[in-house]
């Protein structure tokens, strides 16, 4: 069985952990106090979680999800995520992370600034433009009319094909808007970020999003 690494166990890590458990993953999932704080939600969970550090949460994970706030970013562990398929969902919000002067300009994008973090893993986007709650509610089984659809992107295909795979189990269509360096397209502001949207309608969204929002 798979297992996922979740480093962040907050809005997001916790609803894609619960997710992930519903789909058969294992799950290992780490947050920055340790370990001993994490039994409550290791609980609710069940016997397919387990509470780790981010160091070995990232060993742990065939896969590894990262979903910190960015202004935490340059403390992801590199080694033990090195040659992973690594799921970004993280924003920018100035007012919580400070200024990020590149993301400002249009110059880079937040998930490219994590794969300079981490060069040598597979970093994709994803689970960044949907509000923690809906990721275990608002699904549907393939082919359901009006399916919910989510958005990728990264420079490795193997990566988009395992997040295809992994929206699709848990029940959302996905649309692929890669490479990373196109990913401006839902972050924060854009016409895609945070609203629902069939696959048809996310596809319109990302393509009347501008470079500054
Ligand atoms: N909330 C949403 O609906 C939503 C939707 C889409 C995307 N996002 C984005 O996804 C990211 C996570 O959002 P969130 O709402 O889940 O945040 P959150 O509820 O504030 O949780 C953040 C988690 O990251 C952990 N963390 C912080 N620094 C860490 C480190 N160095 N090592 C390991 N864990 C660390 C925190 O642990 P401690 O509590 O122990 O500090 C906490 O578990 C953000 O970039 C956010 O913008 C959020």
């Amino acid at each position: 069985m798979t297992t996922l690494g979740i480093i962040g166990a907050g809005h997001i890590g916790s609803q894609v952990a619960r997710a992930a458990i519903t789909a058969g993953y294992d799950v290992v999932i780490s947050n920055s106090r340790g370990p001993e704080t994490l039994s409550d939600l290791v609980a609710e969970l069940g016997p397919k979680a387990k509470a780790a550090t981010a160091e070995e949460a990232g060993a742990a994970g065939d896969i590894v999800v990262v979903t910190v706030p960015l202004h935490a970013l340059s403390k992801i562990p590199v080694e033990p995520l090195a040659g992973k398929i690594v799921l970004d969902t993280n924003n920018y919000y100035f007012e919580r992370d400070g200024r990020v002067e590149a993301l400002d300009k249009g110059e880079t994008t937040v998930s490219q600034l994590l794969q300079e973090h981490l060069p040598t893993s597979k970093v994709v986007k994803a689970f960044n433009h949907i509000r923690s709650g809906d990721i275990t509610t608002d699904v549907a089984a393939a082919g359901a009319p009006n399916r919910r659809a989510l958005a990728t992107s990264s420079d490795f295909p193997e990566a988009v094909d395992f997040v295809t795979t992994l929206y699709d189990e848990l029940g959302f269509d996905t649309v692929d808007v890669s490479p990373l360096s196109e990913s401006w397209r839902v972050e924060r502001d854009r016409p895609a970020y945070v609203v629902r949207q069939t696959a048809a309608e996310l596809e319109e969204n990302l393509a009347k999003a501008n470079r500054l929002p």
